[in-house]
């Protein structure tokens, strides 16, 4: 075992890092290129049961702190990632793939076609799209939460994760944690998306910065560090029988090494990807075994939810 071991669903992983769904990973050169690169596994763009084109363009910008997006799910379609996933040598690295069905039924639909070709790929249904116009962020419906999880459970019949929204009050905590717990095939919670509906203004242009939804569209990076670092721990904190990955402004070791403390077993980079491109995962790898060996931590689970509090 090596010092950046990681494991999940009792899966071993060789580094924690992976890319966040939506980052590198609609097309299978860009599928290819995460697994050349030094990620330690790699998740599909969240797929829906029909090939999207998404929202229109300009749908991304990066900015000083990070990045505002209304992608609006473009991706070729679930089939296309189940290719993927039935070529995938499982044993070079794990592969995870995301559902973002636009309904219940096209969720259910996509689970019984993944489960019918017997894979060993992890599934992230993601419950936290911010940007389809007409599509309220599933999670932030705590009954619809529960019966989309409900009938995965039944559907799938094994274990998965769940990409979730951020929260903002305690109260959101306890009640998403208290339906993720009734639900024991959800092992593990991703958190977090972007924060949905931000608004970045461009004062020389007078103008928004992206074209969907007059501007409005889901951030990442510097913006988000502190609100994943809190809904990582939040959740870990009461999940206790299920396993957090982090996600959210990570572009430097420094960012890993402080979701793994709030309780991370595994961390996806978004933003810093899509602006570095997949080279990332090396020097966030180094600089992460350099923190860790500064320190004297030997593994992961050394720092995993060790956070102190005063
Ligand atoms: O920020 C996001 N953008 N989160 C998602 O879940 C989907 C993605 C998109 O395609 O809009």
């Amino acid at each position: 075992m090596s010092l950046l071991s990681a494991s999940l669903l009792g899966i071993d992983f060789a580094s924690p890092l992976m890319n966040a769904s939506g980052v590198c990973c609609r097309y299978n050169e860009e599928l290819d290129a995460m697994l050349a690169s030094d990620a330690g596994s790699l998740i599909t763009k969240s797929c829906t049961l029909l090939p999207r084109e998404g929202n229109p363009e300009p749908r991304y910008t990066a900015t000083a702190l990070g990045s505002i997006n209304s992608m609006g799910l473009p991706n070729e379609g679930y089939e296309y990632y189940l290719d993927y996933a039935v070529k995938h040598d499982y044993a070079k690295k794990p592969l995870f793939m995301s559902v973002a069905g636009l309904s219940l039924e096209d969720n259910m639909a996509m689970l019984t076609a993944i489960r019918e070709a017997k894979l060993p790929a992890i599934v992230e249904l993601n419950l936290s799209c911010p940007n389809v116009p007409g599509k309220p962020q599933i999670a932030y419906d705590f009954e619809a939460m529960e019966s989309m999880l409900e009938a995965a459970s039944r559907v799938w019949a094994q274990p998965f994760g769940v990409k979730m929204p951020p929260y903002f009050d305690i109260a959101h905590f306890d009640e998403a944690a208290a339906i993720l717990n009734r639900h024991p095939l959800v092992k593990f919670i991703t958190c977090i998306n972007s924060i949905g509906n931000a608004l970045v203004i461009d004062i020389e242009r007078e103008s928004v910065v992206i074209k969907p939804k007059d501007g409005f569209g889901g951030i990442g990076g510097d913006y988000v560090l502190p609100t994943a670092l809190a809904n990582v721990n939040a959740f870990f904190r009461r999940c206790p029988d299920k396993q957090v990955i982090g996600c959210g402004g990570v572009k430097s070791g420094a960012e890993v090494f402080m979701h793994l403390l709030a309780g991370a077993s595994l961390v996806q980079v978004g933003t810093a990807l899509q602006e570095e491109g997949c080279g990332i995962f090396a020097r966030l790898n180094a600089e992460l075994a350099e923190i860790l060996q500064r320190k004297g931590y030997r593994s992961l689970e050394e720092v995993r939810g060790k956070l102190r509090t005063l």
